[in-house]
């Protein structure tokens, strides 16, 4: 049987691998693996120096042998939001997986108690988040279930998720996330493993002050919870948070434990307007789209990348400035379609032929348009097809 191109990257894709950048097709999501490996070298120094775990999203990227570098590199594991980045990771030989997210579908359990016991089969460990009293009678249903089945006693991390200022997911901090944690210890299959406290909304306000003020009210909220926690004498043993926007932050507070961040490995447009801290390591972009052009008019080109090609959600991409085409502008030109217009001073109109580089507004909704990724040394202009990435937990959204 074939193959689908869903698991194995299409023959002419593979036959790549070794030949010059210019054989790259377009549009076409291209990872700088150079820069992409400075990045996870950066991050590496940053948990190693401020001592801490790191357990990189693996949404971001969804790519099973991204996430066995990142470990290599010292990660613990990955991170994950739905099962079936889960199980997508698992499968591609990552054992330390942490769902940061509510699961809360007794069908979705049953997936999630089945991979914990796989896991656990291989030498591994599974975690979940919850926030409901509801959610972890459900969660243990389901292990005990799976444990039944499995025939070994698996037992699942579970962390307690506090909302601490997104107004997303979690309790709110104090009491209610200690009943949580009473619930979860009445449970031999769930070990309560700790708090995440995640904020998403600091991770793209754009001055540091403002990010620091926000992590500063979010470990006033951790620390008030955890006290109220160990009162009843339970440990917390490991506050789990943390985004590219935020870690310098979590790092210094001396309460998070783990750093959750995904994003610094591609660093997207939107992530580049933020203020850099000081503290914060320089992450460079490591993903582009690689578009040609294929209409020149008088004061404007068109490439061939449009909203298919790259998410919009945090703004157009921007176009990665060469010699060759000066500085450019990327204007929405629709599904199939960008425009460009010199900018700055740049008075050139690109060609037909022309091939310009995108860096894409925000990283993960960019890779789930895309079934795989070309990973590339030597430069943007002058390198090589080293590898396909394959993009494992494409629509993995269940
Ligand atoms: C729970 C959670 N943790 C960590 C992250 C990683 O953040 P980033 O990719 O912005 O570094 C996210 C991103 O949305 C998240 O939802």
């Amino acid at each position: 049987m074939q193959p689908s191109t869903k698991t194995r990257p299409s023959e002419s894709l593979r036959a790549l691998v070794g030949r010059g950048v210019a054989a790259v097709d377009t549009p076409a999501l291209v990872v700088d693996i150079d820069a992409m490996m400075r990045n996870l070298g950066r991050m590496a120094e940053f948990a190693r120096k401020h001592d801490m775990r790191w357990r990189p999203h693996a949404k971001m990227h969804k790519s099973a042998a991204i996430a066995r570098l990142q470990v290599q590199a010292g990660a613990a594991g990955v991170c994950v939001q739905k099962t079936a980045e889960a199980e997508a990771m698992a499968a591609g030989g990552v054992h330390d997986i942490y769902i940061s997210n509510e699961v809360v579908a007794p069908h979705k359990l049953a997936r999630v108690a089945a991979l914990a016991h796989q896991i656990a089969a291989e030498q591994g460990q599974l975690a979940i988040a919850v926030d409901s009293a509801e959610g972890v009678r459900r969660l243990a249903r389901a292990m005990n279930d799976a444990r039944e089945s499995a025939g070994v006693a698996a037992v699942i991390d579970v962390f307690v998720e506090i909302d601490v200022g997104q107004g997303r997911c979690g309790v709110a901090p104090g009491r209610q996330a200690v009943e949580l944690v009473h619930a979860i210890r009445k449970h031999p299959a769930l070990r309560f493993a700790g708090l995440q406290a995640y904020h998403g909304k600091a991770q793209h306000m754009r001055t540091a002050q403002e990010r620091h003020d926000a992590i500063g009210a979010a470990v006033q909220d951790v620390l008030f919870t955890r006290k109220l926690i160990e009162a009843d004498g339970v440990p917390v043993d490991l506050v789990t948070g943390a985004g590219t926007g935020s870690m310098v932050c979590e790092a210094a507070s001396g309460v998070y434990g783990e750093l959750q961040a995904g994003s610094f490995l591609f660093m997207d447009a939107d992530y580049a307007a933020n203020e850099r801290d000081a503290a914060q390591p320089q992450f460079e972009h490591a993903l582009f789209i690689k578009t040609q052009v294929i209409s020149s008019a008088l004061r404007h080109a068109v490439c061939d990348a449009g909203h298919k090609s790259h998410a919009i959600d945090s703004g157009l991409p921007k176009v990665l400035t060469l010699e060759a085409t000066g500085e450019l502008e990327y204007a929405n030109g629709g599904d199939e379609h960008g425009i460009l217009r010199p900018a700055g001073g740049n008075r050139r109109v690109p060609q037909i032929d022309d091939v310009v580089w995108l860096i894409p507004g925000h990283c993960d909704p960019t890779v789930n348009l895309h079934n795989e990724m070309i990973g590339i040394t030597g430069g943007l202009s002058e390198g090589k097809v080293e590898r396909i990435l394959r993009i494992d937990a494409r629509g993995a959204l269940t």
